[in-house]
């Protein structure tokens, strides 16, 4: 793996008071290695709650901003506005948005390129769909979103960004991809960002997978070359079993 092992909670749209405060407590509770970099994704409204009451060394995320500044835009929260709360990262491209809110590879791009211009980090997120890799079109599916994202990103601002890979038929169906497909498709991002970024951008590049990770199948994935951490769903709203993903590497 590259850089600091790298574990991501997306707690999508879940939650009430009650179920986030026992969450933030079961983390808290929780021992987990300083070598590893964490941060949980709540929903807008629980974002600052959270971010207020969980402790060293988990961190927060948004899972989504508005892709310039703020306005006239209804329902929108801007990147300047989760700065300004000291939110530190951003869920950028999740399949959801781009399936369910129709957000295409250029939009998550240029959503990427204002994030970071505004002192947020990003997680961008990528993968194809079942009917993508069966038809053979998964490489040309993941080369262009990696493409959106890179047009959007200097050199520099790489150091600020992981990627998740995240194929759609794994997310939320018990179906992880095996380890062979992931390191498949971990090496081919690195080797993609090597060849048309930089080699070194490559070298340090944390590449997470996504997909009905858990606390049992963790290991196994985790300890694979080109897998760097992980961003899970379903298993982080389980306090002992995300504290437990967050132990996954060795
Ligand atoms: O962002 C997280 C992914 O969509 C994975 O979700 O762990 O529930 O499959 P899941």
């Amino acid at each position: 793996g590259s850089g600091r092992f790298f574990i991501g909670g997306n707690w999508k749209c879940n939650g009430t008071i009650d179920m986030v405060t026992q969450l933030v407590k079961d983390l808290n509770a929780g021992s987990v290695p300083s070598t590893v970099e964490i941060v949980v994704s709540p929903t807008f409204v629980h974002l600052d709650m959270v971010k207020r009451t969980l402790r060293a060394p988990f961190q927060v995320a948004a899972q989504d901003c508005w892709v310039s500044k703020g306005g006239a835009f209804t329902g929108e929260v801007s990147a300047e506005m989760l700065h300004d709360f000291g939110i530190p990262w951003v869920i950028l491209g999740h399949s959801e948005r781009r399936s369910l809110c129709r957000e295409d590879d250029e939009l998550v791009g240029m959503k990427c390129e204002y994030a970071l211009s505004q002192g947020l980090k990003v997680i961008a997120c990528i993968g194809e769909t079942l009917e993508q890799r069966e038809s053979g079109h998964m490489w040309d599916v993941i080369d262009a979103q990696l493409q959106a994202i890179a047009n959007h990103t200097t050199i520099g601002n790489w150091t600020n960004m992981v990627i998740a890979y995240e194929p759609v038929w794994a997310i939320g169906t018990g179906v992880v991809a095996t380890p062979e497909q992931a390191q498949e498709v971990h090496a081919h991002v690195r080797a993609w960002v090597a060849k048309n970024v930089n080699p070194e951008v490559a070298d340090t590049l944390r590449i997470l997978y996504g997909g009905s990770v858990n606390d049992q199948n963790c290991e196994t994935l985790a300890n694979l070359e080109d897998v760097d951490g992980f961003l899970v769903g379903g298993a982080s709203l389980k306090g002992p079993s995300f504290i437990k993903i967050c132990n996954s590497e060795h």
